[in-house]
């Protein structure tokens, strides 16, 4: 796996009951899966040539993070390492300006877009999506190298939409969508075209960043939950996806959906799954990455809640463990490793039961505990 992140992390953790060996190129030794995983090897994977001499003897390339260049996943295939995803598919999760192009040309119900040059473009394209005003706020987004609300603003005016260009990557706007909720729906594919759907779940971010998940999405349509999961089936065949694709979605108000945007890997809408579905989606990463059977991918209970543990003030996160887990015998913590900093990803906390309010309570007190904003 290429990418020494939390998510190669809890794949490796997925891997370990089948007994296969995982190798990982990680940027540090210090990364959150490098520091688990036995076979690591340090580097950079922009380089072509460590990435050649990572895959040497490897029987399949997968990953944790969409930034390899699309064309040293070519140049791995053409050495005869499969890749999984493959290059033709991994581009649509690399770059916002292909993906959206592609699923508007294959009718995917998407928000208004275009690429956009400069500041003057932007004027332009909000005026034509509103018959009074100037038609902002509107969306930028930098194609390539966003994560967690990175490479995303929220642009109300003219004199805002200069910032987006100065780092000289090309920039899609996008009409703001007035949506009620996201949703996420994720699924699974194998090479041989078996396919697995997870319930699709409500993913709610705070400040840009992912902070809850509710499996299943309360009160969601079932038709339109339906329509949701195939949606992701027919994306994941279409565009050839292997492994996990997690399909981010917003819910408008008037009930129908629309593609924000794809992830080809674990994804945090898909977290809850480790405690909360009969086959977690490493676990389904993995089998599809090796070509075996899928695994059944239904929730063990009525509702899953997942919330991410954010580093707050405090460095030492251990000495909250006590009070969680004597609070909560049924809570599943999930800590990758990493550094304390504030805002920072470390962490998840799983919670499951029949009662929803109950259990996004659980989820949310250990969370709040354990960054430290919650203190009794
Ligand atoms: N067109 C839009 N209209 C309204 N809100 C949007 C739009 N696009 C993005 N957002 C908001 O910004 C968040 C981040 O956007 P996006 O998912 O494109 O960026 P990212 O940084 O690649 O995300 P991730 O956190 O998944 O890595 C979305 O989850 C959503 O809350
Ligand atoms: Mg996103």
């Amino acid at each position: 796996m290429v990418g020494g992140g939390q998510l190669a992390r809890m794949t490796h953790e997925a891997g370990i009951p089948l007994g296969i060996r995982f190798k990982l190129l990680s940027d540090t030794p210090q990364d959150s899966a490098a520091q688990v995983v036995g076979d690591v090897v340090v580097g950079d994977y922009r380089d072509l040539d460590t990435l050649r001499a990572f895959a040497r003897g490897c029987d399949v390339i997968t990953f944790d993070h969409e930034h390899v260049p699309t064309e040293h996943l070519r140049a791995l295939e053409a050495d005869g390492i499969p890749v999984r995803p493959g290059p033709d598919a991994l581009l649509y999760a690399q770059d916002k300006g292909e993906m959206r192009a592609k699923l508007s040309g294959l009718g995917v119900p998407c928000p208004r877009h275009r690429i956009v040059a400069d500041a003057a473009d932007v004027v332009a394209f909000a005026a034509e999506g509103s018959c009074d005003g100037d038609g902002f706020p509107v969306i930028l987004k930098t194609v390539r190298g966003g994560y967690d609300g990175k490479g995303v603003w929220f642009v109300r005016s003219a004199a805002e939409a200069a910032d987006p260009f100065k780092a000289g990557v090309p920039v899609l706007a996008e009409e703001k969508v007035d949506f009620v909720r996201e949703l996420a729906a994720n699924v699974v594919r194998s090479p041989h075209g078996q396919a697995v759907a997870y319930p699709v779940v409500e993913s709610q971010q705070v400040d840009g960043v992912c902070d809850t998940v509710i499996a299943p999405a309360p009160e969601l349509d079932e038709a339109l939950a339906g329509e949701a999961q195939e949606l992701a089936l027919r994306i994941a065949q279409e565009l050839g996806v292997v492994g996990h694709l997690a399909v981010e979605l917003f819910e408008t108000r008037d009930g129908r959906i629309l593609v924000n945007e794809l992830a080809m890997r674990p994804h945090n809408s898909g977290h809850w799954t480790m405690d909360g579905a009969i086959t977690s989606q490493f676990a389904n990463h993995v089998r599809a990455v090796l070509d075996l059977p899928l695994g059944d991918p239904r929730p063990r209970a009525p509702w899953t809640v997942m919330c991410n543990v954010l580093g707050g003030d405090y460095p030492d996160m251990y000495s909250a463990y006590l009070h969680c887990m004597a609070r909560d015998p049924q809570l599943k913590i999930h800590m990758y490793g990493k550094d304390v900093k504030p805002g920072r990803k470390v962490g998840h906390v799983n919670t499951y039961g029949d009662d929803l309010d109950d259990v996004l309570d659980r989820a949310r007190h250990a969370a709040g505990y354990l960054k430290g904003t919650i203190t009794e």
